[in-house]
């Protein structure tokens, strides 16, 4: 089996602290190790870093590189997309190079990560990830799925049909839904998140591809070298858009360790260790009668008097303070800047 992590995405949902040039797969967030590296340590009881690709941007090669020297990964293969055209054509090279590179045949299953999520424990994703590879290894598109417990709309939705094995065929596939359908979805019990991990061999994603996403199958049709150098005519979609939604033989692995995918500030202020009154608070902070908050200092101190419910992250050259419950809003602030230029 081969990992193929994802780390090549801009993110922009933990900004100050995520920006183009940091994106949040190498965040530390409250942890010693990034979120790259956990995820790296999180596959190594399983595979060795000979048989890991990290597929990233050419902007991020020097921050992957010093981590995976950093966890005794130095072996795994890097693989850098000129440009960024997200997961559909990220995967679709590592499928190449797994190919072309590596030697690997038509049921060769890969198993595809993204770098950007806490899970927890290891043991038991270990065995979520294995029945996974199994039911990849009988043909099928199969992804991880979450029980849902709050009607998130920056997800995928997936309909669980028939059981199959040890998992559920997938009745259907729905990318980022609106929030009434997402609330609809919530309400049915049957639904489950992606979690964007995904399993299947070699020979099945290409013919997926052949079948729902042509243009990204005539291109991989060339060499390895020849997809790299080709790479910016691919199209710009993610894989949830491009073969999940449209796949007839997706199934679904239930995920059944801790998962968070900590796409905001109120996602990582409920990951965080809180003190006695519940603010989580990470360097020089100074809470005053303070309650519920989430408090990151970079270099200047935050002093915080009375307040409750209250998010505050602080960088050299920008401070963003929110309500808690509002942080999906972040990514309003990043488009507006976007704009003024
Ligand atoms: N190499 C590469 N190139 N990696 C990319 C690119 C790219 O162009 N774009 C994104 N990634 C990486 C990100 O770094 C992340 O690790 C992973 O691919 C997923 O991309 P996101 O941009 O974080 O996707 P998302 O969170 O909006 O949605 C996906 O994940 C959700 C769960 O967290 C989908 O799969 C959803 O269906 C799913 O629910
Ligand atoms: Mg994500």
């Amino acid at each position: 089996m081969k990992l193929i992590i994802l780390a090549g995405g801009g993110g922009s949902r933990l900004f100050p602290l995520s920006r183009t040039c940091m994106p949040k797969q190498f965040l530390k967030l409250g942890n010693s190790d990034s979120l790259l590296t956990q995820t790296v340590k999180r596959f190594l009881p399983l595979i060795k870093p000979d048989e890991m690709l990290i597929v990233t941007n050419k902007e991020y090669i020097h921050h992957v590189k010093t981590e995976l020297t950093a966890c005794g990964a130095g072996s795994a293969h890097i693989l850098l997309e000129p440009v960024a055209r997200n997961t559909a054509p990220a995967i679709a090279l590592a499928t190449k190079f797994c190919q072309d590179e590596l030697g690997a045949g038509d049921d060769e299953v890969m198993f595809v990560t993204p770098a950007d999520h806490i899970i927890h424990p290891i043991d038991i994703f270990i065995k979520n990830v294995r029945q996974a590879a199994d039911l990849a290894a009988q043909d099928r598109v199969v992804t991880l799925g979450v029980k849902p417990d709050k009607p998130e709309t920056g997800y995928g939705y997936i309909q669980a049909g028939q059981v199959v094995g040890t998992g559920y065929q997938v009745a259907s596939f729905r990318e980022k839904p609106d929030r009434e359908t997402a609330e609809q979805y919530l309400a049915a019990e049957n639904y489950y998140w992606n979690s964007g991990m995904f399993a299947f061999t070699c020979g099945c994603i290409t013919e997926e591809f052949r079948e729902h996403a042509p243009e990204i199958y005539q291109l991989m049709s060339a060499s390895f070298k020849e997809v790299v150098n080709q790479f910016d005519n691919m199209p710009n979609i993610s894989i949830d858009y491009a073969v999940a939604e449209k796949s007839a033989r997706v199934v679904m692995a239930p995920l059944t360790a801790y998962w968070n995918d900590i796409g905001s500030w109120d996602a990582i202020y409920d990951v965080l260790d809180k003190d006695y009154a519940g603010n989580a608070i990470k360097g020089d902070c100074l809470p005053l009668d303070c309650a519920n908050t989430l408090m990151l200092g970079g270099d200047r101190l935050i002093a915080g008097i009375g307040l409750e419910d209250v998010l505050v992250v602080e960088t050299n050259d920008v401070i963003v303070v929110a309500k808690r419950g509002e942080s999906q809003k972040v990514k309003d602030v990043v488009a507006e800047l976007k704009a003024r230029g």
